[in-house]
């Protein structure tokens, strides 16, 4: 049995990417086993076992800037509300601030809950939502920008220097930039859907006309983490057969410190905000 009160907290590495993995597809996620070893390579994944089976983890991933994202909070079925997750939360927010980090994440609901009682604050709020498509279509056209176009854009907008994030994705097989007028927008493979985000355009029309080439040339379905404030591009979406699954609220621990130029109409996803 895990002792709950402190409960030991190991660093994990590379080799318990797998074990990470079960962790999130218990929770239904859509992260790969690539997506675990971003957090486990260029950031610090905290878990705690019961035994030798992982029950929990939390990861905080640096941005340059002083800025980290803090995900992967889960905690197997069993093991919950006894604490877990508010000691690894905690103990990132202990490296964050030993680095001077100011720690953003996008909560679940029921993550939201745990995080508040931290100090976390609410910011804006994203919409998950998904698209299960009948038509079957090409395979998907080749990226049409190069991946320098998405950071640049990514950095104007969030404030966040995150190419390195980026380029990773974008290498990855099944990856592309797709850009179109004055948008742009990354899909890459999820664990049970194409993600799409992410995007950056001049108005809702645009992101829509993106969305709708994105969609004619992509099988299977599709997932988009859509900021809330963008009301017609979230309109846009429901009204062509997009549903909401779930929201996040992002949230801010420390000062302001990435300041964007422009909201993106999608993110990269609530684990990489
Ligand atoms: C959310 C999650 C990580 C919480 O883990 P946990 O170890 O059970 O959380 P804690 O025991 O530290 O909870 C601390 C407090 O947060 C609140 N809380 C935790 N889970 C909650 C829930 N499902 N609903 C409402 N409040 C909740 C409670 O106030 C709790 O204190 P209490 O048990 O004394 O009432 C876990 O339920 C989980 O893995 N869920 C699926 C994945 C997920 O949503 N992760 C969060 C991503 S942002």
């Amino acid at each position: 049995m895990v002792d709950t009160d402190g409960a030991r907290i190991i660093q994990l590495g590379a080799e318990d990417a797998a074990a990470g993995l079960l962790l999130s597809t218990e929770a239904h996620w859509n992260q790969t086993g690539a997506d675990w070893l971003v957090f486990l390579r260029e950031g610090t994944v905290l878990g705690i076992r019961d035994g030798r089976v992982l029950v929990a983890t939390a990861a905080l991933l640096p941005y340059p800037g002083n800025n980290a994202w803090i995900s992967m909070v889960l905690v197997t079925a069993s093991h919950r509300r006894r604490g877990l997750a508010t000691q690894l939360v905690d103990a990132c927010l202990e490296v964050a601030r030993k680095r001077g980090l100011t720690s953003w994440l996008d909560a679940t609901p029921a993550g939201a809950a745990v995080y508040g009682p931290l100090g976390f604050t609410p910011t804006l709020q994203l919409r998950r939502l998904k698209l299960v498509t009948s038509t079957p279509a090409a395979t998907p056209a080749p990226s049409s920008a190069p991946v320098e176009a998405l950071c640049a854009r990514d950095r104007r907008a969030t404030g966040l220097d995150r190419t390195v994030l980026l380029t990773a994705f974008a290498e990855r097989p099944g990856s592309r930039i797709v850009s179109e007028g004055g948008a742009i927008a990354l899909v890459r493979d999820g664990r049970t859907a194409r993600h799409v985000g992410p995007l950056f355009a001049d108005d809702s029309a645009g992101a829509l006309t993106m969305i709708n080439t994105i969609v004619r040339s992509e099988n299977g379905p599709l997932l988009i983490d859509a900021v809330a404030s963008q009301g017609a591009f979230l309109e846009g979406l429901t009204a062509s057969g997009w549903t909401i699954e779930r929201p996040f609220q992002r949230m801010r621990f420390g000062p302001a410190s990435a300041t964007g130029g422009e909201l993106p109409f999608a993110v990269a996803g609530p684990e990489f905000g």
